[in-house]
């Protein structure tokens, strides 16, 4: 065995990014993509120096406290709520994520999503393929124009300014709410106002989730929440599942309280709730938001070069450039 430190990957990636790691590391990439339990993964995490992991590894204290040689945990996606980061930092591990790198993928997913469920093209697609065209009839398949409808977005970091950006193109005012207010010049350059939640939920004829998973944004939309839309409002999720209660909104689409939903994330994906899964109105998707070719590469190369940098090599040596806990950097 060599004396190089290791890096475990914990899913395919890209090999030619990986390979930049050879020369420093000892290098296990997992080769297909599975879902490891809590023992399982602390048991694949005891002996190595950094991990590459993506957002089904759940690394809470007692897959921690079993990775004695850990120093970095470079979380392949911009969300971090699978990592305990207080557990980490307690244990002077670093975590990091890949910010920036996939907002203008994620925001053209976004309007993807809000675009078709508006237009219905997943209901229309399914019809078709079942070879039930026959003739078109002019009123059937009537969806939502954009021009004049209000987007509402919860949650307003780089992400959402990014889907905020695209709606000029669409005729569309923008509301916004925030834990905190955004600059003056970035709401201008987003065309945004900022407003309470209450009236982002009363105005919104799509709402937009763009805001992380927390103890305090779960169920950020809820029953309550669901109440305050208009009946004609479309919710468009990719955020993160648990941020929207999603037996509470298949119980709001099923009763006519809410027109549709657009979702990416689920809570407790992979499984997705059977009554949303029972509807035409909702579009579905498995968390792929950032799945463009060139942004999943980036991301692996942000996550790369984020433990190359733990470890003094490469363009960031000793400054990993998006780590998220750089306290533990000066213990
Ligand atoms: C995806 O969901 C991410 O957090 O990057």
């Amino acid at each position: 065995m060599s004396g190089k430190p290791r890096v475990w990957v914990s899913r395919p990636t890209f090999a030619d990014i990986v390979a930049r790691l050879e020369p420093y590391f000892e290098v296990t990439e997992e080769p297909v993509e599975q879902v490891f339990s809590g023992a399982e993964l602390a048991a694949r995490l005891a002996g190595q120096d950094a991990a590459i992991v993506g957002l089904k590894e759940r690394i809470g204290a007692a897959e921690v406290a079993a990775a004695t040689r850990l120093r970095i945990v470079a979380n392949l996606g911009v969300g971090y709520d699978n990592l305990d980061l207080a557990a980490l930092s307690a244990a002077g591990i670093a975590a990091s994520n890949t910010a920036d790198v996939l907002n203008e993928s994620v925001a053209d997913y976004a309007w993807a999503m809000m675009l078709g469920v508006a237009r219905r093209m997943n209901a229309a697609e399914r019809w078709l393929r079942e070879g039930h065209w026959h003739a078109t009839e002019f009123t059937a398949w009537l969806g939502l124009d954009m021009r004049g409808r209000t987007l509402g977005i919860l949650g307003m970091g780089r992400i959402g300014q990014a889907i905020a950006r695209r709606a000029a193109g669409f005729g569309m005012p923008v509301i916004y709410h925030n834990r905190s207010r955004l600059p003056a010049g970035d709401e201008r350059e987003c065309h945004a106002g900022y407003v309470d939640k209450e009236r982002l939920l009363r105005e919104s004829d799509f709402l937009m989730l763009a805001l992380p998973l927390t103890a305090q944004t779960r169920h950020a939309i809820g029953a309550a929440e669901l109440a305050l839309m208009k009946p004609s409002a479309v919710l468009v999720n990719v955020a993160r599942g648990g941020v929207v209660d999603d037996a509470a909104l298949a119980s709001a689409l099923r009763q006519q309280r809410l027109a549709a939903a657009a979702l990416d994330v689920f809570e407790g994906e992979p499984l997705v709730h059977p009554d949303l899964l029972r509807q035409d109105n909702v579009l579905l998707s498995p968390h792929i938001a950032s799945a463009s070719r060139d942004t999943r590469r980036a991301m692996t190369a942000l996550a790369v070069d984020n433990v190359l940098a733990l470890f003094g090599h490469g363009p960031h040596a000793g400054r990993p450039p998006t780590i998220l806990n750089p306290h533990v950097l000066a213990s």
